[in-house]
């Protein structure tokens, strides 16, 4: 089936965060497409009850669509640990608390690793990203990057599990890199990081 493009130049960026906010309408400069966020337009925030990161971006596109009457555009991430079956997962938010503490959530993931007895430091950070038209049409697309957990942390630079995750081929960690390392924001660059990675695949799919 060939995928639908999107033929206005005007979208809903399915998010009221405003750090997700700035670096999808950073991607989206380069094709001139206006970016509006749910919480511009006070939308209300689903709930994220999918079991997937394609469903969770899914029903956040769709309700900001539906609500708006513009296509919109949602994303859905987190980091998956090898040894601890893909944990966090779509909980990697959660893990953090209310109080949105990743140095917790980091610890924390290095204890139920040094619990499971198993030496594989593996993990793998995920973003699905889905465009929903208001006619309920979906298309949605998914980046990873693969990598190694690091203990302790390296880096205050970028954000949430960023400082332990190493990516492979590489010395440093996200947290040691800069946003236009880590995404690829120049011209021709590809980016290394999973939302990157699904952006390109977006922009192929849809722009
Ligand atoms: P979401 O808002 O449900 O997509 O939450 C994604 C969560 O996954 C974030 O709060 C971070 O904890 C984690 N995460 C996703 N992408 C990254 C990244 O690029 N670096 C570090 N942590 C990330």
């Amino acid at each position: 089936m060939t995928a639908r493009r999107l033929d206005g130049d005007k979208i809903v960026v399915a998010t009221h965060n405003k750090g997700k906010l700035a670096e999808i309408r950073d991607l989206l400069a380069p094709w001139r497409i206006e970016a509006v966020s749910a919480g511009e337009l006070e939308l209300p925030e689903p709930e994220e009850t999918g079991e997937t990161f394609e469903a969770n971006a899914a029903l956040k596109a769709l309700a900001a669509a539906t609500a708006s009457g513009l296509p919109a555009l949602a994303d859905d991430s987190g980091l998956c640990v090898a040894a601890l079956g893909g944990q966090p997962g779509i909980y990697s938010a959660r893990w953090a608390g209310e109080d949105k503490d990743f140095a917790r959530a980091m610890r924390n993931v290095e204890e139920q690793l040094g619990q499971s007895g198993s030496d594989d430091r593996r993990a793998h950070f995920v973003a699905a990203l889905c465009l929903a038209w208001p006619d309920g049409h979906t298309e949605t697309v998914r980046g990873e990057v693969h990598g190694t957990l690091v203990w302790p942390p390296r880096g205050d630079l970028g954000f949430g599990y960023d400082p332990m995750f190493l990516p492979e081929g590489e010395n440093r960690t996200f947290g040691e890199m800069t946003a236009e390392e880590k995404h690829g924001l120049r011209p021709g660059e590809t980016g290394l990081s999973h939302r990157a990675r699904a952006f390109s695949a977006f922009a192929a799919r849809c722009l």
